[in-house]
C-alpha cells in the first residue's frame, strides 16, 4: 500500500511536473541563462534572447575542450574557423547565418553545483567577466553545461552575440541536431537525466525503475 502510494506520487510528478512541459525549469543551462538575464535585468541590461543554436554551439565549445579542465583559464580556446568548421555542421545551424561571439564565459570544476552557483561562484569571478556579462553589443546568449566522461570536471560555457536574434545561428529545419552528452539552453527540452549531463549512473538507475513502476502500475 505504502508502495503503490509511492509510485503513485512519483508517476504523477512524473507525468504532471510543470518541468515537462516548458523551457528551462529542467534543463540547467536554461536556469543559467534564466539567472543571467535576471541579474542583467537587475542592473538594467536587457534582456537577452536564448537562442538554441547558439546554445548547442555553446555545448560543442565545450567539447573542443576534450575535458582538460587546466586550458581553460589559460589562452587556449578553439580557433574561430571552428564554429564554420565544426560547432555549426554538428549542431544543424546553418553556416550562413553565424554571427560574430561578442563574449563568452567559461568555467570548469571537479564537482557539480547549481547554475546559479556555477553563474555567481565560478563564471563571474571578476571585474571583466562582470564587464562581459553586462555588454551592450550582446542580443542573445546560448549556455550549455556538460560533464566529462560520465562525470567530472564538470565545464559551463556562456556564449554571447550581437546578431539579429532571428536570423542568426538558425538551425536546419528549426530543430537542433541532438547533441549528447551535456545540456544546452534555448531548446524547450528537459535535460535533467543526470545522465545526459554525465553526472552519474545512479538517478539514470532511479529514473528507470520510476518509469518501469509507472508503466506497470498505470
Ligand atoms: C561593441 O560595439 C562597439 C561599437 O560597435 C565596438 O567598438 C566594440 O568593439 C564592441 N564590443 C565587443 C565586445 O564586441
Ligand atoms: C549579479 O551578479 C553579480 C556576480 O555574481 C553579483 O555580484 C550581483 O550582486 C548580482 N546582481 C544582482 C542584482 O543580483
Ligand atoms: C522573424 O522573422 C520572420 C521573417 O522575417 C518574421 O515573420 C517573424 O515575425 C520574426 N519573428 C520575430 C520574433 O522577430
Amino acid at each position: 500500500m505504502a508502495i503503490s502510494a509511492w509510485i503513485l506520487v512519483s508517476c504523477l510528478l512524473l507525468f504532471f511536473s510543470p518541468a515537462s512541459a516548458t523551457d528551462s525549469t529542467n534543463n540547467p543551462a536554461d536556469q543559467l541563462v534564466a539567472v543571467i538575464n535576471s541579474n542583467r535585468t537587475a542592473h538594467k541590461s536587457s534582456v537577452l534572447f536564448d537562442n538554441p543554436g547558439l546554445g548547442c554551439i555553446a555545448l560543442q565549445y565545450i567539447q573542443a575542450y576534450q575535458g582538460q579542465c587546466d586550458e581553460v583559464g589559460g589562452n587556449k580556446k578553439p580557433s574561430d574557423s571552428s564554429f564554420a568548421d565544426t560547432f555549426a555542421p554538428n549542431c544543424g545551424v546553418e553556416a550562413q547565418t553565424l554571427a560574430p561571439i561578442t563574449g563568452r564565459l567559461l568555467a570548469c570544476q571537479s564537482s557539480y553545483v547549481s547554475p546559479d552557483q556555477a553563474f555567481s561562484d565560478i563564471l563571474i569571478k571578476n571585474a571583466r567577466s562582470l564587464q562581459i556579462l553586462y555588454d551592450k553589443n550582446h542580443t542573445q546568449v546560448g549556455a550549455a553545461v556538460r560533464g566529462t566522461d560520465g562525470g567530472a570536471p564538470y565545464f559551463w560555457c556562456v556564449l554571447f552575440s550581437g546578431g539579429k536574434t532571428n536570423s542568426t545561428f538558425v538551425l536546419e529545419g528549426g530543430v537542433a541536431k541532438t547533441v549528447r552528452p551535456g545540456c544546452f539552453s534555448g531548446n524547450n527540452d528537459d535535460c535533467s537525466g543526470s545522465a545526459r549531463l554525465g553526472v552519474g549512473l545512479w538517478q539514470m538507475v532511479v529514473g528507470v525503475l520510476i518509469a518501469i513502476a509507472c508503466a506497470v502500475g498505470l
